[in-house]
């Protein structure tokens, strides 16, 4: 009964044409329950995910110059972020705009209020007098409301590399809204994992401990939870794949055996041959080229790219034309 309720949600509408597509998919965003949310944490503290730290590596050495810009207009100013999360990489920004004594208003954008609440709490806790407004919403309607101070600049942060679990035109999308939803003049700080050595990029999604294996299939164990999917996890096997071409890691669940699955909110028994794939996740490394071409089809210029040492990361710092 309970999973009749769920038969229309979004959930159960894209795990159906996903696993009855010809090549079956599930969409990644549905790694992130409770659980999923748990495992990326672990991920992040992983060695082989060097993201992460690398991220924190350039914000920490770079933050001044990264917002100097911003803070030469000598005017208040918005601060959006778009899929805060824990909000740690954004407190590196935010202690320097604090010491400053900077007038600014943070609206973090994120799909989960309860993520909000605790980063609010959190950030009001840190930073006395902070003026947060958190934004509940998607990235697509957020940036088109834009519920924004629209009479201040605006610096946005999209970090952590999180434009990467698009594919190329879905990024070019997304790049092209962000560009609408700002003015001339504003600013853009966008995370972009590099294209590097092909074994450091796979190992940082096949980690020696499994956790990203568990994140991976954690989409299933969601479909039994939520849909009473009757899976057997062990009866998938992890497996990421990188393309040094073009530069796009993808992440599957392949079938050992063939096998029946049936989802009961759906009332749909699906067919896994032996060796068959279900594709889960793009995580796409871009070179420095193909952001050139980004930023100039989505009007903005690159001011500076910060890069760590070692020139596996870039938060890139765009200027809206
Ligand atoms: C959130 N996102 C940037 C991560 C990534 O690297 O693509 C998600 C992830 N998937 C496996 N490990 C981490």
């Amino acid at each position: 009964m309970e999973f009749i309720l769920n038969k229309e949600s979004e959930f159960a509408l894209d795990v159906q044409s996903g696993l009855s597509a010809i090549n079956k998919y599930l969409p990644s965003k549905y790694f992130y329950d409770h659980r999923g949310d748990m495992l990326f944490q672990q991920i992040m503290q992983l060695p082989e995910y060097y993201l992460t730290r690398t991220e924190f590596s350039i914000l920490n050495h770079h933050h001044s110059s990264i917002l100097n810009p911003v803070l030469d207009l000598n005017q208040s100013f918005n601060l959006v972020e778009m899929g805060a999360g824990d909000g740690l990489k954004t407190k590196i920004l935010i202690e320097y705009l604090h010491s400053q004594k900077v007038d600014y208003t943070y609206y973090p954008i994120d799909i989960s209020g309860n993520v909000l609440n605790h980063l609010k709490e959190s950030l009001e806790n840190k930073f006395e007098g902070i003026q947060i407004q958190p934004i509940e919403n998607i990235y697509r309607k957020a940036l088109k409301e834009k519920i924004w101070d629209n009479d201040r600049p605006t610096l946005l942060l999209f970090l952590g590399a999180n434009i990467g679990n698009f594919v190329l035109d879905e990024a070019k999308e997304i790049l092209g809204i962000i560009g609408q939803a700002l003015s001339k003049g504003d600013y853009a700080l966008i995370g972009f994992d590099l294209k590097k050595d092909p074994e450091l990029i796979l190992g940082a999604y096949d980690d020696s401990q499994g956790v990203t294996r568990d994140f991976n299939l954690n989409v299933l164990n969601r479909i039994n939870k939520e849909l009473g999917g009757d899976f057997d996890l062990s009866k998938f096997k992890h497996w990421p794949v990188y393309n040094p071409v073009n530069g796009e890691c993808r992440s599957y669940l392949v079938s050992l055996i063939d096998q029946e699955v049936h989802v009961e909110a759906l009332g749909e028994t699906f067919q896994f041959k032996k060796a068959e794939a279900i594709h889960t996740e793009v995580s796409k490394k871009y070179d420095t080229d193909e952001l050139c071409v980004l930023a100039k089809e989505s009007g903005f210029e690159i001011i500076n790219d910060f890069l760590d040492d070692h020139e596996f990361f870039t938060d890139s710092l765009w200027k809206k034309m």
